[in-house]
């Protein structure tokens, strides 16, 4: 696939707030043609994309909108999957419920999309696959333990997936952001048990307050759309692209480098976790 030049069909999923909605708002200036993706869609015809419904816990969802594009455009050249929630709570205190709901949205539903665009792309053999994941995807994070999962597991599905498209023509690539300025803050679901008689609950808040206020001073969404534009336009995708403050990104670089304690311990000292 040539990416420099011409216009791409891009499908957006989670495009009715930030990152999404960033992505779709940069490609659409770009002059791609661009269809984004909502549970609950508003009319943005006049903006120059399209909003279409997509719920990507419910296959028959997925299909819907991946077969709309595919009818009104003849195929799909690049895929970001970007939908995603943040569940927050001690590993103890998360439901096997909770975490199945975290893990649907953040990982399965980026294997319904995968599946639902992967025919069109083999058969043209070519496509892009780009894959929001986090520095959370990298980096176990307290008291975001399976939002950390999920992202871990995108990480290793992406991997795998390269592997195995790239003979087809496609690329699939990861974006890891650091704290991004969004509605992901607001809309944190809290594990249940998370409150009164938790265990957890004085770090768990002291813990939250941390993230939460790393995240409402991260980098504007902006920045996450500019690093998409660049995976679709560079010719051979590396695996991943980090984006976010350069202390969040040299984090990655700490972890590579340093002895695995003392990367915990530099993590937790940050969150105000004390050591035994
Ligand atoms: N903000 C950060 O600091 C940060 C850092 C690293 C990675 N990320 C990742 O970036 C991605 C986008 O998050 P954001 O920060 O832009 O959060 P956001 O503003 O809350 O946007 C989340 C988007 O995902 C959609 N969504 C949620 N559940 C969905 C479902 N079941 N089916 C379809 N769409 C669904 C929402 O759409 P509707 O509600 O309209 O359906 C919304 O458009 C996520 O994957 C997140 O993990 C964020």
């Amino acid at each position: 696939m040539d990416t420099s030049q011409g216009s791409k069909v891009v499908l957006v999923t989670g495009a009715s707030s930030g990152i999404g909605e960033a992505c779709v708002e940069l490609l659409t200036v770009r002059k791609h043609i661009v269809y984004g993706t909502s549970r609950q869609p508003s009319v943005r015809e006049s903006v120059g994309y399209r909003m279409l419904e997509m719920d990507v816990t419910q296959d028959a969802s997925v299909r819907r909108a991946v077969e709309t594009v595919l009818a009104r455009e003849g195929r799909i050249d690049v895929v970001v999957n970007n939908a995603g929630h943040a569940l927050a709570g001690a590993v103890e205190d998360t439901s096997v419920e909770e975490a199945w709901r975290q893990l649907d949205t953040n990982v399965l539903g980026v294997l319904r999309v995968c599946q639902a665009v992967l025919p069109s792309m083999r058969e043209r053999r070519s496509g892009r696959i780009i894959n929001i994941s986090s520095l959370g995807g990298a980096v176990g994070l307290p008291f975001q333990g399976f939002y950390s999962a999920s992202k871990f597991a995108l990480e290793g599905l992406t991997e795998s997936l390269r592997q195995e498209v790239e003979a087809f023509g496609i690329h699939a690539t990861l974006v890891q952001p650091g704290d991004v300025r969004t509605r992901l803050t607001d809309n944190r679901v809290r594990a249940a048990a998370s409150g009164e008689g938790s265990a957890y609950r004085e770090s768990f808040e002291k813990v939250l307050a941390i993230i939460e206020k790393e995240e409402r001073e991260g980098v504007p969404s902006e920045d996450v759309a500019r690093r998409v534009l660049e995976v679709m336009e560079v010719e051979a995708p590396d695996v991943r692209y980090s984006v976010g403050k350069l202390a969040q990104r040299a984090a990655l670089v700490a972890k590579a480098l340093l002895p695995a304690k003392t990367f915990e311990g530099i993590l937790m000292s940050m969150y105000g976790l004390k050591r035994r």
